[in-house]
């Protein structure tokens, strides 16, 4: 064999023995003989880099990091949703609206599958090679997240049909194994990141990593549901039942689920829906409902689609699990807003293999609703796998009333109720359990998403008394880390790379972290996208607010009262001189007043430091150099400026004083900083 030869040999054997591994979980070959065929793999084609195909079992982690946003691509056909049902008679009055459109009487074939609670992907193969792969996105336009899939193990880079298929969009779930999930979540913990409230969201966080290689480490996994399109059959082969198409998938490569059941009534279909549902908890992975789907393509076309969804499949979701316990207490929590929540504390209480002790009670109106005291039965549920929520008493074993605090439990001020709200608010803006949650919030993935600054990192930099607002964030330094609990150089190491990447996150992300009242990640966007920077928001009046369609006035006053506090404005500021991004520099054209201009900074400036003074410039679309030339626009010249003075003096460069500088910057006289 020649060198072609033996790679191609060599891929062929791991595929192989990938699919025994990973899709049928039956290995042949012990991990040892498959690390030396994966090595001699890699040995061969490092020394001949030509033969190197993207679809190559070495090539599974080989993409860059994306650096904005995901490219969007448009789906083949649409990738629909489907119609749920929570009840068999719900399924019983699908089945009859199908024969309708079916013009029968007679019983119909089904196939049913557990409804994994993942998020759809689509993957696209040319010629047998997997080339690209999307998100569901809106259905009709996803998100490209190819070398994110190719980090999932069991999806093939090649199909191992023997006919070639020339195109192909095979469709399914990209979900994490219960106990992948738990093993990520102690070391998102170990690593002081917050953890994900459910195997879903762990998926779907997981599978938008910018990075690959964090995909990779996530340990997902994939089942094939359906298709976009397949062409290249040969004739005689066509595919003509969903069974078939899952077979065909299973002999090119691809993970089946084992629990898929055709059967022949709809009786049949519902005893083994009841199965499903009984059965949930012994599967190794999560499943949400089961899907109920006619197994004739010819039936199929005929009964059709809904723009949303097809009518030839129904989801049947499983009812929210339950279990009784008894309240023991209610505690009170303060959210970064002020908001005073009332928090279930329960006897501990097994609920789909988790121990729960803690359920959420929203607000005190709901106490009063539900009519629940200290000490009654109660039982809990929990929808979606988040956080259990109490439903209702069982047992009443109480008398009298849970009464909702007069005194925020963290700073002692008073608490007020507005007329007509359900909330209860601590009104002090410096109440500590208030700075603490906007921390915490700040911080977190779907903010500033700076890795490893969790709750322990929080509380302990509050205790030393080095964290008073945001921007006190940007100013810790290496050895404030290292005099942190279990922290080493390494950990030190990798939250100071994670504040400083944090800088870059996008504007959205930014005014999401600011924790503005009701403005939540979706708003954010839509600010973000409408003023292109944190100043033209700050400085954006009612009317021009109350214009954008999807914010109400609700929404409008907190930004104007948000952004009313002088000590806020100028903790933004000093986020801005530190270096964190406050504009949208793809879609904000009309804001980078400093654009192409270059800047030498000379003497000694009073209120910013030389590296406070370059990001700002950077971050306003300008440049710095170190020498003066004909070619630079402005020198700031600060106390005890030397030789650059005089270059720019003759060189008839315009010189900026340090107070001409913050006026240029529109930057404020100096005051001292704190949100709080
Ligand atoms: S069939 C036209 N089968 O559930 C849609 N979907 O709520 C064809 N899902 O978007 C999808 N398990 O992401 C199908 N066994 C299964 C599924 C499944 C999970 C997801 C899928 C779909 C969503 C609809």
């Amino acid at each position: 064999m020649n060198i072609k030869e033996q790679i191609e040999d060599l891929k062929k054997q791991i595929r192989h023995h990938d699919y025994l591994y990973y899709c049928l979980d039956n290995p042949e070959i012990s991990d040892f003989e498959y690390d030396k065929l994966f090595k001699q793999l890699q040995k061969l084609e490092n020394e001949n880099p030509l033969f190197i195909t993207s679809d190559s079992p070495t090539q599974r982690v080989s993409g860059a990091v994306v650096s904005s946003t995901f490219e969007k691509v448009k789906h083949s056909t649409p990738m629909l949703s489907l119609e749920n049902s929570y009840s068999l008679e719900d399924v019983t009055a699908w089945n009859q609206r199908v024969k309708k459109n079916l013009n029968t009487n007679e019983d119909i074939e089904y196939i049913v599958e557990p409804k994994i609670d993942g998020l759809s992907a689509g993957l696209t193969y040319i010629n047998n090679s997997f080339v690209s792969g999307a998100t569901r996105g809106d259905g009709e336009y996803g998100e490209d997240i190819t070398e994110n899939l190719k980090t999932v193990k069991n999806i093939p880079l090649k199909l191992l049909s023997e006919e070639n298929i020339t195109l192909c969009e095979i469709r399914g779930e990209v979900y994490i194994n219960k106990k992948d999930f738990q093993t990520l979540n102690e070391t998102l913990l170990d690593k002081g990141a917050a953890k994900f409230a459910n195997p879903r969201n762990a998926a779907a966080g997981s599978l938008r990593q910018k990075n690959p290689q964090i995909t990779a480490e996530r340990h997902l996994s994939f089942f094939v549901h359906s298709f976009g399109q397949i062409q290249g059959l040969k004739e005689g082969k066509e595919i003509k039942k969903h069974s078939e198409f899952l077979k065909f998938c299973s002999k090119a490569g691809f993970p089946i689920q084992k629990n898929i059941k055709v059967c022949k009534t709809i009786e049949e279909v519902k005893n083994f829906l009841m199965f499903l549902q009984d059965n949930r908890d012994n599967l190794p992975y999560e499943i949400d409902g089961a899907v109920v789907k006619i197994n004739d393509y010819g039936q199929q076309k005929i009964t059709g689609y809904t723009n949303k969804s097809p009518r030839w499949a129904i989801a049947y979701k499983f009812p929210a699990r339950q279990a009784e316990t008894k309240l023991l207490s209610i505690g009170l929590q303060v959210g970064r807003t002020g908001v005073v929540t009332p928090k279930a504390v329960l006897e501990p209480v097994a609920l789909s293999g988790v121990v729960i002790s803690n359920a959420t009670l929203h607000n005190f109106d709901e106490i009063e609703r539900l009519n629940i005291n200290i000490g009654d039965n109660v039982i809990i549920e929990r929808a979606g796998e988040v956080i259990p929520k109490i439903i209702k008493v069982s047992k009443k074993n109480s008398d009298g009333y849970f009464l909702p605090p007069m005194q925020c439990p963290s700073c002692g001020s008073k608490i007020v109720k507005e007329d007509g709200d359900v909330y209860y608010n601590c009104i002090n803006p410096s109440c500590p359990a208030q700075i603490r949650r906007s921390l915490i919030h700040f911080v977190s993935r779907d903010a500033m998403n700076i890795d490893g600054f969790g709750e322990a990192v929080i509380d302990q930099l509050l205790k030393q008394n080095k964290l008073h607002n945001f921007a006190d964030i940007y100013k810790l330094n290496f050895d404030d880390f290292m005099m942190l609990d279990l922290f080493k150089e390494k950990k030190a190491n990798n939250l100071m790379q994670a504040i400083v990447d944090s800088k870059k996150q996008p504007l959205n992300k930014l005014i999401s972290a600011l924790g503005i009242k009701h403005i939540g990640d979706k708003s954010a966007q839509i600010l973000a996208e409408r003023f292109k920077n944190i100043d033209n928001l700050i400085g954006a009046k009612y009317e021009e607010l109350i214009s954008i369609n999807e914010i109400g006035p609700v929404l409008v006053q907190s930004v104007i009262d948000f952004f009313a506090n002088p000590k806020t404005v100028k903790m933004i500021e000093e986020l801005k001189m530190l270096g964190v991004n406050t504009v949208d520099p793809e879609k904000d054209t009309s804001f980078s007043p400093l654009a192409n201009k270059t800047f030498v900074l000379t003497g000694e400036l009073t209120s910013f430091t030389r590296k406070e003074a370059e990001n700002l410039i950077l971050s306003l679309g300008g440049k710095t150099t170190s020498s003066v030339s004909k070619k630079t626009d402005y020198v700031v010249a600060g106390e005890n400026a030397g030789s650059k003075y005089d270059k720019a003096v003759k060189l008839g460069v315009k010189i900026l004083n340090e107070k001409e500088f913050r006026e240029m910057l529109k930057i404020p006289e100096e005051e001292p900083l704190s949100l709080f």
